[in-house]
């Protein structure tokens, strides 16, 4: 099978196609032929090792210390299930499906074992194979954060830092539904854009320091490193809580003995990809996608989201 590998971290030319072995599912797994998958922010930091300071150490260790152990990137994707283990029930093949290896990697690829009860769920109709697989980075790292770790509830008022990314853009939809007032922090160019989304204002960063905003927020999130503690602490009401969805070692320090700062690595869950395509069902939420390119083009969508200006997910497509 073709697969999009790097051998060593730097900057998009590192990820080059070759021919790798097609996996072959184990008793209890599935092996999903991959229609579309996406170049994701965790991508960019494993091909790159740009990461937060003071995690270089920590990110080496876990991805490899001189060179990549995976060599194929790629922590979601949609397509069909074309074999499985004999010990898997429920699925079926030719079920349409989305999935979220995470940390595990492997979607930038024509095949994808996954384990069957692994976070993974049928793909809705209506929604395309790109529209599935650009769900689950942005959607389930949203709704661990805003749910699971923020315990969010209606009516609070939530800013969140980086509106128009993958996070952010699913973080903006989701917490406007259940029940909170939202404003949004992009720039100029996409103010538009988040306020369709749902938020009720906007600011421009580059024109408005967000530390000198009069409102007060109950949760803020923060998927750009831009919102530290002593910078937002005075625009958080007296039981707010800052999420860190990225930030440096000092945000996870404070974290240690503030239990107002929350932060932590998203693991993604079944039940948060079945509960985010339910809301997709209902036509409460929809994954923002910036551009799509052919899989032959990999690296170009890799230099894409370097930028760090993405809007919403950058699509591969493996099947047109
Ligand atoms: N903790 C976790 O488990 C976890 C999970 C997923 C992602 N992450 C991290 O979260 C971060 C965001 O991921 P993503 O996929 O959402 O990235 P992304 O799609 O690349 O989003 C970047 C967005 O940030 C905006 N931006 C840049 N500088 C800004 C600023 N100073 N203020 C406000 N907005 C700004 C850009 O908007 P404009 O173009 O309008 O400037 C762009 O839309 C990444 O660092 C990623 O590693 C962490």
């Amino acid at each position: 099978m073709k697969a999009a590998t790097y051998h060593q971290y730097g900057g998009p030319e590192v990820v080059s196609i070759a021919e790798m072995p097609r996996p072959v599912p184990g008793e209890n797994e599935v092996l999903i032929k991959v229609h579309a998958c996406t170049v994701s922010a965790g991508d960019w930091r494993l091909r790159s090792l740009k990461v937060p300071r003071g995690f270089g150490l920590a990110v080496r260790a876990f991805a490899g210390w001189s060179r990549p152990r995976q060599p194929v990137l790629g922590g979601d994707a949609a397509g069909v299930i074309v074999e499985k283990g004999a010990g898997v029930q429920g699925w079926d093949i030719g079920d349409a499906v989305v999935a979220y290896p995470s940390a595990k990697m492997g979607g930038h690829a024509e095949y994808l074992r996954m384990p069957a009860k692994g976070i993974l769920a049928p793909k809705p109709e209506g929604l395309s194979f790109p529209e599935a697989a650009a769900i689950p980075f942005g959607g389930l790292t949203a709704l661990e954060f805003l749910c699971d770790k923020g315990q969010l509830k209606a009516g609070e008022k939530v800013l969140i830092v980086g509106a128009s990314g993958a996070v952010g853009s699913a973080a903006v939809q989701l917490a406007r539904h259940f029940g909170a007032e939202v404003t949004g922090v992009c720039s100029a160019a996409n103010a538009a854009l988040v306020k369709d989304l749902g938020a009720a204002k906007v600011v421009d960063y580059n024109t408005q320091d967000i530390a000198e905003l009069a409102e007060r927020f109950d949760i803020i999130l923060d998927t750009t490193e831009t919102a530290p503690w002593q910078r937002v602490r005075h625009l958080l009401t007296p039981r707010g809580r800052l999420l860190v969805v990225s930030g440096g070692l000092g945000s996870m320090v404070r974290m240690l003995f503030n239990r107002r700062v929350i932060g932590g690595v998203s693991v993604g869950s079944r039940d948060g990809l079945e509960r985010l395509m339910a809301l997709v069902k209902d036509g409460v939420f929809f994954p923002l996608i910036d551009r799509g390119y052919p899989f032959a083009q990999v690296a170009r969508a890799h230099a894409h989201v370097d930028t760090g200006r993405k809007t919403g997910a950058v699509v591969l497509a493996l099947i047109q």
